[in-house]
């Protein structure tokens, strides 16, 4: 069975004195363990469809079915990361106790929940940094917290909007890297939002191309480039090069 399922989904913003159209028809899946990365102009209506997956958002017309289960409000099994993470931390708390903050919610037991955040902020190697403030760290540090959280939910599905958006180069390669290790590790299903053609490619088993709003989906792109990919060696090769002509070409042309 598919994890994801999205049908005919469509959303118009609809207020006192204006619509906008949105998202005018998505259709795709999303299989168990795959990387799905959504890229598509600013203003596409990204954001729009992650709301509407994570049950955030109704959509005004067709579905999203998670697992089989419709998505009427956030599921459980689910996690989001945004590019914000200054305001997905809460800032009074410890590194520890954010990650662990959500389990406390699914009532795994005290030790077993120390057990999992330990875990998680090890894979993103921020175990020795477990007793500090959000605030004591920088940017990017605080995004591996915000994936140390999302691992440590251990859900069913990851959703991220352009959550390297605002951190530095350097610094977003690691990300990078560091996502692509932990969900190899875990398992994890993850549908990724950016409008970097570049990272989309160097990330996903598969690319799905957004036109312009309202938007629909131009094509979704086999990423057939060999794992484990490498900043360097991925991205030297002819076939990376290839498909970042062809994406880029169907976005510029839409
Ligand atoms: N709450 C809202 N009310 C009305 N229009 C909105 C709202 N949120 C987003 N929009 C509009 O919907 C379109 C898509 O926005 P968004 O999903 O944020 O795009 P993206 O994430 O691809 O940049 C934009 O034109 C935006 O102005
Ligand atoms: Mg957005």
């Amino acid at each position: 069975m598919k994890t994801l399922v999205v049908e005919n989904l469509q959303k118009t913003y609809v207020s006192a004195k204006s619509s906008t159209e949105a998202i005018r028809n998505l259709t795709f899946e999303v299989d168990d363990g795959e990387f799905l990365a959504i890229v598509g102009p600013s203003g596409c209506g990204k954001t729009t469809l992650l709301k509407c997956l994570s049950g955030l958002l109704a959509p005004t017309s067709g579905s999203a079915v998670l697992d089989g289960e419709p998505i009427k409000e956030p599921p459980e099994k689910l996690a989001l990361v945004f590019q914000e993470y200054t305001r997905s931390l809460m800032p009074w708390l410890t590194v520890k106790s954010n990650v662990i903050l959500p389990l406390k919610s699914r009532r795994t037991p005290r030790a077993e929940r120390e057990r999992i955040a330990q875990q998680a902020l090890k894979a993103v190697e921020l175990d020795a940094f477990a007793d500090h403030h959000p605030w004591q760290l920088s940017g990017g540090m605080q995004q591996r917290v915000a994936i140390a959280r999302a691992i440590a939910y251990q859900p069913r599905i990851l959703l991220m909007d352009e959550p390297f958006a605002s951190v530095d180069a350097q610094t977003r390669i690691d990300l990078e890297d560091l996502l692509l290790e932990v969900q190899k590790e875990f398992g994890i299903t993850v549908v990724f939002v950016t409008h970097d053609i570049e990272e989309a490619i160097y990330l996903a088993d598969r690319v799905a191309v957004l036109s312009a709003r309202p938007t629909h989906i131009r094509e979704i792109v086999e990423i057939d480039l060999p794992k484990p990919r490498d900043q360097v060696a991925t991205k030297s090769s002819q076939r990376y090069a290839d498909l970042r002509t062809y994406v880029t070409e169907m976005i510029h042309s839409s």
